[in-house]
């Protein structure tokens, strides 16, 4: 199935998750990119990401020219922040409309449950449910032992 990946990450771990799946599948693979980096380090980390997760806000991110049209399907990744999708990936959904045949998702976190993200990116892909939500637990660093079985559970529905 012809796959596109799109996804955020500030920290490495969703990037990582795609690059698997996309060596795994040969899907394509897209990065979000906010325009104003968000900081990285200290309190500022949590802070400024948190509160504009919070508040839904929609940074400016940095054009791209990917045919989503082209896709059988799409999977959405994410870094959860404050319980929910992180800003980047809010500002491209909510600007396309997606009409892929099968549309997933995964998230990177480090603790919370992840349910309100999945909501989130089903309310804005306007799907009912999606083909797979996974859950990775800070796999960049090494926390989540089961990223393989994870990673061969996403592959499985893009065949
Ligand atoms: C602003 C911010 C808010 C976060 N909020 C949560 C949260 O609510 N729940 C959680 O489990 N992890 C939270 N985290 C941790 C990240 O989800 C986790 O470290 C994730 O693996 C980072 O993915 P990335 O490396 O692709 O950026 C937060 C991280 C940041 C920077």
């Amino acid at each position: 199935m012809k796959t596109l990946i799109v996804y955020y990450s500030l920290e490495g771990n969703t990037r990582m998750i795609a690059e698997k799946l996309a060596e795994k599948t040969g899907a394509d693979l897209l990065e979000i990119r906010s325009v104003k980096k968000y900081p990285a380090k200290g309190p500022a980390k949590f802070i400024i990401g948190g509160k504009d997760a919070a508040f839904k806000v929609c940074p400016e991110i940095e054009k791209t020219d990917m045919n989503m049209k082209a896709y059988d399907a799409v999977v959405f990744g994410t870094p959860v922040w404050d319980g929910t999708i992180a800003p980047p990936l809010r500002s491209f959904m909510r600007d396309i409309i997606v009409k892929n045949p099968v549309v997933a998702a995964y998230a990177c976190m480090a603790g919370k449950d992840p349910k309100k993200t999945f909501d989130v990116i089903k309310e804005l892909a306007c799907v009912d449910s999606l083909a797979a939500e996974v859950s990775f637990y800070s796999p960049a660093a090494g926390n989540d032992p089961d990223v393989d079985s994870k990673i061969d559970q996403l592959a499985a529905i893009l065949q």
